[in-house]
């Protein structure tokens, strides 16, 4: 894939700002963080910043050092929660190249989110800088072990000092970055699902498909219970009892007859790891389907032996098996099949650069 500045707006790269940390860590203090990464801990020595206003539009781009933000009190995002993120990963290859997946996606999706939020579209081509301005700086933060990269967390908040409820009229874009290895601490093996019955994610016409901020702080509970219950993770189910998605992740089942198939509906975040495998598996020639998956679709299909596998996917943890449900009187035992690991090896060998990328997805950042 080749970036490309989007036709229809003509718009010129921004100029960044580029403020360097004198602070940053030394190359071996940086290679004892990179030698094994928990998720989320530990950050690179630059962040993207920039800021929007009704009046200036997108402006003052810059990389500057990793730092607290100040923020005024009143800010909208302390109080109304308007607030968008998205997630993504740059992955280095054997030959030291820094490449990543399918940032366009990404880009857009967060262009919907901010619609949903009231928030301001950043135009796909100043995502991708930006991307392409932090690697810039930081590219020595992207690991080189296996199953390691550098994940990417790109988020906008509404910043004006207004507690009137509105959609704010100044707002910042930021990126910042941190190296990890895998989610799970068992690396891919399968993991334990808590099926969250008293609480939801979304509603008809709510901000399930939106990445904000709001969304993952009304799964931190039912979160919480599938940790108290020796579960992973927790599953969601929307009002007719139909499977939605996981806190994280979504997920996809696979048929007996070679047949996949994952909810489809206005409340999901439309996760572009799935789409991404779901395109794989179709290339093999299996049937992929998107619709309305009942509990009792999943729950008897296992029992039947209809359903022969069911995954979860997303960014952070690519793909991970499903090895039980559990829900409060019954624990079902999830069959484990060849499929789910066998996809995540064909992305994952796209994505490092070990295997063809017949679709376009890899975009080089370092050059
Ligand atoms: N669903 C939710 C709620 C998520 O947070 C994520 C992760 O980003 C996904 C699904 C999977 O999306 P993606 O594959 O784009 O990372
Ligand atoms: C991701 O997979 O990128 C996510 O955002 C999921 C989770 C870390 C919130």
């Amino acid at each position: 894939m080749s970036l490309t500045y989007d036709p229809d707006t003509g718009l010129a790269p921004l100029e960044f700002a580029v403020t360097r940390n004198l602070a940053a860590k030394s190359a071996a203090e940086r290679e004892q963080l990179l030698a094994d990464p928990a998720f989320g801990t530990t950050f690179t020595d630059h962040m993207i910043d920039i800021c929007w206003s009704v009046g200036g539009g997108w402006h003052r781009p810059r990389v500057q050092p990793y730092g607290p933000l100040a923020l005024d009190p009143a800010a909208a995002v302390l109080h109304y929660g308007q607030e968008i993120f998205e997630g993504i990963k740059a992955y280095r290859h054997a030959d030291g190249s820094i490449h990543t997946f399918r940032p366009d996606q990404n880009g857009m999706r967060m262009q919907r989110s901010a619609r949903r939020m009231a928030l301001p579209e950043l135009p796909v081509a100043y995502f991708v800088q930006s991307l392409r301005e932090l690697i810039a700086v930081d590219g020595d933060w992207v690991p080189s072990g296996e199953d390691q990269t550098l994940y990417l967390r790109p988020f906008m908040f509404a910043k004006e000092a207004f507690l009137g409820v509105r959609p704010a009229n100044k707002a910042g874009y930021y990126l910042i970055a941190s190296p990890v290895g895998g989610y799970f601490k068992g690396g891919a093996k399968p993991v334990s699902i808590w099926l969250s019955e008293e609480y939801s994610r979304a509603g008809k016409g709510g901000t399930g498909a939106a990445k904000t901020g709001g969304n993952y702080a009304s799964s931190l509970l039912p979160q919480a219970q599938a940790y108290e219950e020796g579960c992973d993770q927790v599953v969601f189910l929307d009002a007719d009892r139909n499977v939605e998605e996981l806190g994280g992740m979504n997920v996809v089942f696979v048929y007996k007859d070679g047949t996949i198939v994952t909810p489809q509906s206005d409340s999901i975040l439309e996760g572009i790891t799935r789409d991404s495998i779901l395109q794989l598996a179709a290339d093999r020639g299996h049937e992929v389907v998107g619709r309305s998956v009942s509990l009792d679709e999943w729950r008897s299909g296992v029992a039947s032996g209809d359903i022969v596998e069911v995954f979860a996917c997303g960014t952070a943890a690519v793909i991970a098996p499903i090895g039980v449900l559990k829900g409060h009187n019954f624990i079902d035992e999830q069959p484990i099949g060849p499929l789910a690991m066998s996809l995540r090896e064909e992305l994952t060998d796209i994505q490092y650069g070990r295997r063809e990328d017949p679709h376009g997805w890899m975009l080089r950042l370092d050059a």
